[in-house]
């Protein structure tokens, strides 16, 4: 795998792969120096055209568990010709040489042309609503932690599915682990063709009871022009989830950041039944197990690190690796 673009780009056994991966980095996560010299000497380069918490700090957090140079490149802001802008930022960073750019932008499509203009491997890391692959990894690797086998199991994504690359990227993977996938939210801000994706859509909330999981999404008001609801007060009534729609048996996820009011109560949020902070806390073991995969697990890659990685840190002794800290 030379690039991670979108979850399509995966089969099942890759995703398996990632979260057997993230697994094992775990458990350098519970150590006091959570440090291993997997990516040393290598530069990953994170830029970020839009604002992040949660993405961009555990993008960092990993590459420097692994031990990677870091390079943190925000554009926020920046008003220039958007194509050629990020052509031209690409091309010189790409003079640092790179092994690995991680890309956020509010364009569709840019993390593929990112990965045009640069021969470094390339994560997308959310490219306006397309795609969020890393996103959706870290999500099936909270929720199996929750619950084991995710074969069969009732998905429900309610809310902003128009507006929100984390919905695609969700229906596809959770679709892949043999979940059944269904969208719900109000006609406006949910695409009927999100259908060939693998998912069934309902307009309201009625059937929710028959959800092993409710994963809730934010309002994506920054990619809205016009008004898809008559009001935030009328959308909360018709499909927040509160604890009278959200029962005891089900998990609630969602992928941050929550306006707390509008698509989640505060009693849910709060709710042991809530895995939003196991969401957070695993996007670093994620985002470790993407870039161990793009960069040292074989593939083109491994000529270039082949003497330093396969001699004398053989893959499968990861675990004894991981047991000597910088
Ligand atoms: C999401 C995003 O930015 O796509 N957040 C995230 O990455 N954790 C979803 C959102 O902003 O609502």
């Amino acid at each position: 795998m030379r690039h991670l673009i979108s979850i399509a780009d995966l089969e099942r056994q890759d995703i398996e792969r990632i979260l057997e991966r993230a697994d094992s980095f775990a458990e350098v996560s519970g150590r006091s120096i959570k440090k291993v010299p997997v990516l040393r000497g290598r530069t990953v380069v994170n830029l970020f055209y839009e604002s992040s918490t949660r993405t961009s700090s555990s993008f960092e957090l990993a590459a420097k568990r692994l031990s990677a140079d870091l390079l943190n490149v925000k554009t926020l802001g920046s008003a220039v010709d958007k194509g050629e802008s990020l052509k031209d930022t690409v091309r010189t960073l790409s003079a640092y040489d790179p092994a690995l750019v991680v890309i956020r932008s509010p364009w569709a499509g840019a993390a593929e042309l990112v990965a045009r203009w640069t021969p470094a491997a390339v994560v997308n890391a959310g490219d306006g609503k397309r795609e969020h692959p890393t996103q959706a990894l870290l999500d099936l690797y909270t929720l199996r932690q929750r619950v084991g086998a995710l074969d069969g199991l009732k998905v429900w994504i309610v809310g902003d599915v128009l507006h929100s690359r984390v919905a695609r990227s969700n229906v596809l993977a959770f679709g892949r682990m043999g979940c059944e996938v269904t969208v719900a939210g109000p006609p406006t801000l949910v695409p009927r063709e999100i259908e060939s994706l693998g998912c069934r859509v309902r307009a309201s909330l009625d059937e929710l009871a028959d959800a092993d999981v409710v994963y809730a999404l934010r309002m994506q008001r920054e990619r809205m022009e016009g008004a898809f609801v008559p009001s935030l007060r009328e959308y909360a009534a018709r499909y927040q989830i509160d604890g009278r729609r959200l029962r005891p048996h089900q998990i609630l996820m969602h992928p941050g950041p929550v306006n707390r009011g509008v698509e989640l109560s505060a009693e849910v949020i709060d709710s042991p039944q809530a895995l939003i902070a196991q969401q957070v806390e695993s996007g670093v073991v994620v985002r470790m197990a993407v870039l161990y995969e793009l960069l040292a697990s074989g593939g083109e890659e491994e000529a270039t690190y082949g003497t330093g990685f396969t001699e004398e840190m053989p893959e499968p002794a990861l675990a004894e690796v991981a047991g000597r800290p910088e």
